[in-house]
């Protein structure tokens, strides 16, 4: 495979990412794609456990990966599929669907700093591993992992095949940990995006980072050169959170009461103290009772900025259902939750720590799952590696 060998000076990548009409995002540049990238349609996000034991395999993988990443984004096959006498190298069900805005994006859990690939020392502060929070019911086998890879894409196909064949690559090197689809963004990161909705019918992502607040990017979600790990400048963290809804106690509830778990109308999206979805929530108003409008449980007074000191995450999660629960006959669906922030220790720490208190939401949802990843800066071109820096 050409270019994946070694550190290859090239030029740095434009930093704000470019659309395109033939539905292929630029994989090099200065952050990783799939972050600030327009929420696509689908998800396909697996971990990895690393089973090599030396280091240079583990670089030797990180290329492999890289190189092949940079085809599948440009809706290219990983290898010749065409002699007959040897086993296709891409696995060939994407042939001809093009690269419909597949994102690749590789990030680096706390287990990995173990010891095992002389990176201890290397291991950023803000990855230190999440606490435990009141309600947690996770699932140590959906959680953790050495390096996560991300593949969103307008095609579930396209997704499925991205984490498919960077497996196959991976082969004993790596084994997958575990492996969540989702469907249906329930968030925008774009301006030009519309709200969608979550499964519990409301519109969710109103209040997001997008990718034309750059002032909040560098902010809230970017690592600056001057964090404690240089390798991490231009990264980010990501959280993930397999969330599921107890969607049939959720289906009894009223409207009054759908609504003032969330402080929003679920029609319009408008925060129970305005009319229109883009208001901003007046968490200072109250009823003609006295009572506030947008309850003191309401899931965005707990998760607002302004009771956070501040504090915002880009939020990219998506709607999953994994078919029946064998124990209940309950659909097994809700969301999974992935945040990109600067320092999860200020950000999604204490907002979760809030919200797992007190959400008048916790009586709908479980947390069945939660990792965290290092996600490096983006690739420079053709030769750089997924986390470069990070081995140098
Ligand atoms: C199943 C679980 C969840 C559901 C269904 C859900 C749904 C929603 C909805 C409908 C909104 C209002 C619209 C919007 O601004 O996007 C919202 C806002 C928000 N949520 Fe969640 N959410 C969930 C979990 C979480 C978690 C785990 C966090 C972080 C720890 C979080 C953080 C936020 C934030 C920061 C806002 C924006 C608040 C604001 O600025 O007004 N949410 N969520």
């Amino acid at each position: 495979m050409a270019g994946v060998s070694g550190a290859i000076a090239a030029p740095a990548g434009p930093k704000r990412e470019a659309r395109s009409s033939t539905g292929q995002v630029p994989f090099f540049g200065m952050h990783q794609a799939g972050i600030t990238t327009a929420a696509q349609d689908r998800l396909a996000f697996a971990a990895f456990d690393v089973r090599c034991t030396r280091r240079n395999e583990l670089v030797h993988l990180l290329q492999r990966w890289s190189a092949a990443a940079a085809l599948l984004t440009s809706g290219l096959p990983v290898g010749p599929s065409s002699d007959t006498d040897t086993v296709p190298a891409d696995t060939g069900e994407t042939l001809g669907l093009g690269p419909a805005r597949l994102t690749i994006t590789v990030g680096f859990g706390p287990s990995l700093f173990d010891g095992r690939f002389g990176l201890a020392a290397r291991r950023p502060a803000a990855l230190a591993p999440l606490p435990a929070f009141p309600g947690d019911d996770l699932d140590p086998q959906r959680s953790g992992g050495d390096i996560c890879v991300q593949a969103c894409a307008d095609d579930p196909q396209v997704a499925f095949h991205a984490v498919r064949d960077l497996a196959r690559i991976a082969g004993a090197r790596a084994r997958m940990r575990w492996l969540q689809f989702g469907f249906g963004r329930t968030s925008s990161t774009s301006d030009a995006q519309t709200t969608p909705r979550n499964l519990m019918g409301f519109k969710d992502g109103t209040d997001n980072i997008t990718a034309q607040q750059f002032e909040h990017l560098d902010r809230y979600v970017w690592v600056g050169e001057s964090d404690d790990q240089a390798w991490m400048g231009g990264g980010t963290y990501a959280v993930a959170r397999r969330i599921v809804m107890n969607l049939a106690k959720w289906d009894d509830d009223e409207l009054g009461d759908q609504q003032a778990v969330f402080g929003r109308t679920k029609a319009s999206g408008a925060p129970l103290s305005g009319a229109r979805e883009s208001d901003p929530p007046d968490l200072a108003a109250v009823g003609a009772d006295g009572k506030p409008l947008i309850p003191m449980d309401a899931h965005i007074r707990l998760a607002a900025p302004s009771t956070n000191g501040g504090q915002r995450i880009l939020r990219r999660g998506y709607s999953f259902t994994d078919g029946l629960d064998p124990a209940s006959r309950a659909i097994e669906a809700g969301l999974f939750f992935v945040a990109f922030q600067r320092d999860p220790r200020h950000q999604f720490v204490p907002i979760q720590r809030r919200l797992a208190h007190a959400d008048a939401l916790n009586e709908y949802i479980r947390h069945t799952s939660s990792a965290l990843f290092a996600v490096p800066p983006g690739l420079r071109g053709p030769g750089d590696w997924f986390g470069r820096d990070l081995f140098s």
